[in-house]
């Protein structure tokens, strides 16, 4: 479903990722783990579609995603739908003047019906419980609120695939368990998970592969039995 080849990305002229080389099969969770500047979040950039392969490719579905594909505006916006992220820090998802506007978004992107809309935004908000939130300006929420009302607000559009760049960071033990048992359903529904994590824990848990980064951001790819 996804396939990274000898992928290379640099700051500045600054390797950040260096022949980055793996497959993602559908359905299946991939830890991303190494030291802080080691490059997942980056990747995660570059799985997202928001920067691109400086050398080699990425391919989703079979289709190279580079800055020209995603100027066609018809495949851009197919392509967002079927891949959700999860930032790293929420203050840079968030942008609506409400929780369940931020919910909305997505689903209203897609142009679904009002009453789809509603329910989605409904279930999620209470799946999340952040129900009592949902009038609440986003940055007047705790970190741990933004948070959950950042994965609801994906949990909305129902993607094929999710990308979450430290998804417990920010979180309580009581959040955390929450969101790991979040994770383990979403990936028995069939869902294609790809997170980074400082967790081995977490990774060894839910993950079927592991991508490690290193410091010199090589990469190696290792599968858990
Ligand atoms: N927009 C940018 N411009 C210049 N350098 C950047 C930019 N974004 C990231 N970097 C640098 O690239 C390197 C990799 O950053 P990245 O955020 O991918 O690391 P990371 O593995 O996610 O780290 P962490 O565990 O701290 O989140 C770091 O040295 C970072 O400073
Ligand atoms: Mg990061």
């Amino acid at each position: 479903m996804i396939r990274f080849e000898d992928v290379c990305y640099a700051y500045d002229g600054r390797p950040v990722l260096r022949h980055a080389d793996f497959t993602i099969a559908q359905g299946e969770a991939t830890a991303l783990s190494g030291p802080n500047g080691a490059g997942k979040s980056t990747l995660l950039r570059i799985l997202n579609g928001l920067i691109f392969p400086e050398v080699g490719h990425y391919r989703f579905r079979g289709v190279e995603i580079t800055a020209a594909k995603m100027r066609e505006h018809r495949y851009a916006k197919a392509f967002h739908q079927q891949i959700g992220f999860v930032w790293q820090n929420p203050d840079i998802q968030l942008f609506c003047g409400s929780v369940a506007e931020e919910l909305a978004f997505g689903p209203e992107q897609m142009g679904l019906p009002a009453d789809e809309i509603k329910r989605r935004v409904e279930d999620a908000l209470e799946f999340a419980g952040i129900a009592h939130l949902r009038e609440r300006a986003p940055y007047t929420l705790s970190g741990g609120e933004k948070k959950k009302t950042a994965i609801a607000s994906i949990l909305t559009m129902n993607p094929a695939v999710w990308t979450l760049d430290e998804p417990l960071s920010a979180l309580d033990e009581k959040s955390q368990q929450w969101l790991i048992e979040f994770l383990l359903a979403l990936k028995k529904s069939g869902k294609t998970l790809i997170f980074s994590t400082h967790d081995g824990n977490l990774a060894r848990h839910l993950a079927d592969q592991e991508i490690r980064l290193d410091a010199t951001h090589s990469c190696a790819v290792s599968r858990y039995a």
